[in-house]
């Protein structure tokens, strides 16, 4: 019987590790796949429509993503995934980051986006995404990566919200 999911606490900026360059995962253990499920677990609680694994203070190469509607689920979980092609057009979306409570931008990216990854059997998988996925995607590999949403907008919109998310955690923290 697989055993529960738990939840797991997400790490906010400006915690170091979501600048570091995540691990490689050598080998899809029974472990591996736990945590897949405990990030979707913690990625649906939160709620969120994605994971990387530095949110929750593990530096591998996993993601969870699900960007299909409430009623329709469309749960992706990815370990070592790569972009290998992106789209020349570029689109503009609003993101937000769990890491970076309450705070958006619009922020331009490639409009479409292969990549290639293994499934929790192992498996290579190859998935050709637009829209919302497309953005989420590589929102979640920047994560791997060290790379926030915020390095993709202007220096003063970057401050703006980083001053922000540090008085509200000092308020959380006084409190
Ligand atoms: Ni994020």
């Amino acid at each position: 019987m697989p055993a529960a999911t738990k939840l797991i606490p997400i790490v906010k900026i400006p915690d170091p590790i979501l600048r570091q360059i995540a691990k490689p995962v050598d080998e899809i253990t029974d472990g591996v796949r736990q945590l897949l499920d405990d990030m979707a677990a913690t990625m649906y609680d939160a709620p969120g429509i994605g994971l990387a694994a530095p949110q929750i203070n593990v530096s591998q190469r996993l993601v969870v993503i699900d960007c299909g509607k409430d009623d329709a689920p469309e749960l992706y979980k990815m370990v070592n995934p790569e972009i290998i092609a992106l789209s020349e057009e570029q689109s503009v979306l609003e993101e937000g980051c769990l890491s970076i409570p309450d705070q958006t931008a619009e922020v331009k990216r490639p409009a479409e986006v292969s990549i290639r990854y293994l499934d929790e059997t192992g498996t290579t998988q190859t998935l050709t995404a637009g829209g919302l996925l497309a953005a989420c995607i590589q929102h979640e590999i920047d994560h791997l990566n060290g790379v926030l949403f915020i390095d993709h907008i202007s220096r003063l919109k970057r401050d703006m919200i980083t001053r922000r998310v540090m008085k509200e955690l000092r308020q959380t923290t006084a409190s």
